[in-house]
């Protein structure tokens, strides 16, 4: 009989040769793609990811690395681009080997991959083609959008009122006013400023976000079966999403039962009668399921996205005061403060559109892109990318390019405009990302920013509480989203001088 410690010694044996020659193999299959940090088996390259924080890791990697390199999340291999033109070539030039959705552990478990932002192939096609469709029909980007935005800017302006100079944060008003533009689009709904039921939901998924951005979040995408499984504030990610899942649905229950057919009121009455078409094709990503998701993908993507943009936005006006001068004195100059802003001012306002944009390059809102996947085996770079592989197009390092950005750290508006001060365009500005995959709501969210601060403006100046030299407006967290800090501003309604 063999001598027990020795069967133990052999079983250890062949376990760990077995696991080299496993970890071996899946390094050697993966030689020709990008080079990166060598991974360890199991936890891939996360000491590395803990040691230095998600975003300062990627960008120094670059530095190392160059513009393309690999990065295990855990066992996952992720392919990292970084700079204007390594992004650009990928997601534009090669942009159908770009476009898939990459893996989202948080968002595929709570969605299932359904819905716009998250799903592939046909059904991502049927989704996007009638979204894009649609909401321009309801006045994406054209003239009828412009009352419904009008009349929200309206309501901030006269919130900010009541407020009457005195010190407060604008955070939660500004993600009511944006969620009210979403819901108004797909609800044909606006919810008022002190609506107990939309406030809880909105702050849950304003916490939801924290927390997907937060360490926790981070440790959940990169082990998502084990953190699945263990006690943490992740868990809370779930719960926290789910009312407003929940109050969507019951807003689709109540469409069905009060829909016209002959009269489609918003997007979801329209995604119901093509529902109703498409009854009998198997096929069809029109269900139920999509709707939900969809609508709930709206919510989450811009909701959030836009205040914090418009948040960063009256910060920088409060930090930079020469700036909110020259903003208010074209306003005044090409506008009036009595008219409403119309979307074609805006080519009349080098000055205003030129702030607008470095507001967006700046806010960097997603600094790591939204991951997408390789839908076929590609050469890019002279490496092997094999199909299913997921890509993070770094939009922080496109918009920080030094290449495209004199100044990148800096707000500074001469990114946007020339010596004569007229407007320049900067083909880095991707703040939307790009190509087929890019947000479907580029040309709402740039109306919107357009009517709100003008809107604003033509009223108030925005002032810190401190010297604006100290104050400091640094993101307080940067990973999957840049969140601004909460800082109380006061809103000081403009005098026929000021
Ligand atoms: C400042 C505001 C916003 C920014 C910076 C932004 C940015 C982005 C980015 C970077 C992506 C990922 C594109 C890619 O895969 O490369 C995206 C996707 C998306 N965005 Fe936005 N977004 C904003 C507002 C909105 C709004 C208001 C909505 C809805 C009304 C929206 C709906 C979506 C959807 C549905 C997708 C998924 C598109 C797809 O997968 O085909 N976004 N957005």
């Amino acid at each position: 009989m063999a001598d027990p410690q020795n069967a133990l010694a052999i079983l250890i044996g062949v376990i760990t040769f077995t696991f080299a020659l496993f970890y071996w193999k899946h390094l050697w299959e993966r030689r020709r793609m990008p080079p990166g940090p060598l991974p360890l088996p199991i936890l891939g390259n996360f000491l590395l990811i803990y040691s230095q924080g998600l975003m300062p890791c990627l960008t120094k990697l670059a530095e190392k690395f160059g513009p393309v390199y690999t990065l295990y999340f855990g066992s996952r291999p992720t392919v990292v681009l970084t700079g204007y033109q390594a992004v650009k070539e990928a997601l534009v030039e090669l942009g159908d080997a770009f476009s898939n959705r990459g893996t989202l552990p948080i968002f595929d478990h709570l969605f299932h991959n359904g819905g716009l932002a998250l799903s592939n192939n046909e059904t991502w096609s049927q989704l996007r083609h009638f979204s894009l469709t649609t909401l321009k029909d309801f006045g994406m980007g054209k003239k009828s959008l412009e009352e419904p935005l009008q009349e929200e800017a309206k309501h901030l302006v006269d919130h900010f009122k009541t407020l009457n100079g005195q010190p407060a944060y604008p955070n939660k008003v500004l993600t009511f006013a944006t969620s009210n533009v979403i819901a108004n689009i797909v609800f044909g709904t606006r919810y008022s400023y002190d609506d107990k039921k939309w406030q809880r939901f909105l702050q849950d998924t304003h916490d939801a976000f924290e927390l997907v951005s937060s360490i926790w979040g981070q440790l959940y995408d990169i082990f998502p079966r084990i953190m699945h499984y263990l006690p943490g504030p992740h868990k809370k990610i779930f719960s926290l999403l789910k009312p407003l899942e929940e109050a969507v649905k019951e807003s689709v229950r109540s469409h069905q039962k009060t829909l016209d057919p002959a009269c489609p009121r918003d997007y979801v009455d329209c995604f119901l009668l093509r529902m109703k078409q498409e009854e009998k094709n198997d096929k069809t990503a029109f269900t139920i399921t999509n709707l939900v998701t969809t609508v709930h993908d709206m919510f989450l993507g811009g909701s959030e996205t836009t205040s914090i943009t418009v948040n960063f936005g009256f910060l920088l006006l409060a930090k930079h005061p020469e700036i909110q001068d020259k903003v208010h004195r074209e306003i005044d100059q090409v506008i009036g403060r009595e008219k409403e802003p119309r979307a074609d001012d805006r080519n009349h306002m080098p000055y205003t559109n030129a702030f607008l944009h470095e507001i967006q390059r700046y806010s960097d809102v997603f600094p790591m892109g939204v991951v997408r996947s390789t839908t076929k085996h590609v050469n890019f770079y002279g490496y092997d990318i094999p199909k299913g592989t997921d890509v993070l197009p770094l939009l922080t390092t496109v918009l920080r390019d030094p290449s495209h950005f004199e100044k990148p750290e800096e707000f500074n508006i001469n990114h946007f405009m020339d010596e004569d001060n007229k407007f320049k365009k900067n083909n880095a500005f991707m703040p939307f990302s790009a190509g087929k995959r890019a947000c479907v709501a580029e040309s709402l969210v740039r109306l919107e920013l357009f009517i709100f601060f003008t809107v604003i403006l033509q009223k108030f100046t925005v002032k810190p509480t401190v010297d604006p030299k100290d104050f400091d407006i640094s993101p307080i967290e940067s990973g999957f989203e840049n969140i601004p800090p909460a800082h109380k501003i006061r809103f000081i309604e403009r005098t026929l001088e000021s």
